[in-house]
């Protein structure tokens, strides 16, 4: 039974989640369209955030000798890499005339800008510092990039762990992990090749609003890896084992 005088009480939904700051900063109240445009590129962010947090974690975890926490931590991300997918499926329930009327609002601006995704590449070990210089980038933006551009990558946590393991329990521990990384890199090039998918329904072979190739660029990068120390471009854009 409560008790009357206990004037403690949990705190709601809306409060613990702050739903109404949440809701004041997001693109809801747009028109429909360009709700689920805007929306749908914030809720992506999010991922983005929760994933860096999980590869940040997977290679402090490493750095500790726990193979089983990394992994553990990286088995999480192929299921959020296919949430993020999701929002392409629903950017697709676009008009192209909808499409166009939003695309002729947005400038130069492109998620070519997206500093966590760069952030996410970085962290994992593909690092190409031509993306420091990224036009549109804050400079707080860019800070962080370097910041990840400097700090141990999730690929070199992995391979010195490999390199300290002696037993044959530490071996095996060592292949589910490299397991796990496989499976979330070959998410990662699945969530890329929807995306390339998406710019060619809308795009065809126009440039994208950052000026690359469009679709033709987003193909391209179905063949990178995030963990270049660990698995090398395969020959038919796939993986093979370092
Ligand atoms: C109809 C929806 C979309 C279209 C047509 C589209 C198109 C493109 C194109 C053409 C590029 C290449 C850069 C450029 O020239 O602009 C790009 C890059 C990018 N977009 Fe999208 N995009 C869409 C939705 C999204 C969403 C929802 C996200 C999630 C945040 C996203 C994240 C990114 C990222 C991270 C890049 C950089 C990729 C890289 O450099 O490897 N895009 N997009």
């Amino acid at each position: 039974m409560t008790n009357p005088t206990d004037t403690r009480r949990d705190r709601a939904y809306g409060e613990i989640l702050r739903l109404d700051e949440l809701l004041d900063i997001a693109c809801v109240r747009d028109e429909p369209d360009r709700t689920l445009f805007f929306a749908a590129h914030q809720a992506c962010e999010l991922w983005f955030a929760v994933i860096l947090r999980h590869v940040e974690s997977a290679r402090d975890a490493l750095t500790r000798d726990r193979a089983d926490v990394a992994a553990a931590h990286i088995d999480r991300l192929p299921a959020a890499m296919r949430v993020l997918s999701g929002h392409f499926d629903v950017l697709s329930t676009l008009t192209p005339e909808s499409f166009d009327e939003i695309r002729a609002t947005l400038g130069s601006s492109s998620g070519f800008q997206s500093a966590q995704y760069r952030e996410i590449e970085f962290l994992c070990g593909a690092r190409d510092p031509r993306f420091l210089n990224t036009p549109g980038f804050t400079p707080g933006e860019r800070a962080r990039l370097v910041a990840r551009s400097e700090e141990q990558s999730l690929s070199r946590a992995f391979v010195e762990y490999r390199d300290r393991v002696r037993t044959d329990g530490g071996l095996r521990a060592a292949e589910r992990v490299r397991a796990a990384l496989a499976d979330f890199d070959d998410a990662v090039r699945s969530w890329r090749a929807r995306h390339a998918q998406l710019a060619e329904q809308f795009l065809g072979a126009a440039r994208g609003t950052a000026g690359s190739a469009g679709a033709a660029y987003l193909w391209r990068s179905t063949e990178r890896t995030l963990f270049p120390e660990v698995f090398a471009p395969g020959l038919n854009g796939g993986v093979v084992k370092n």
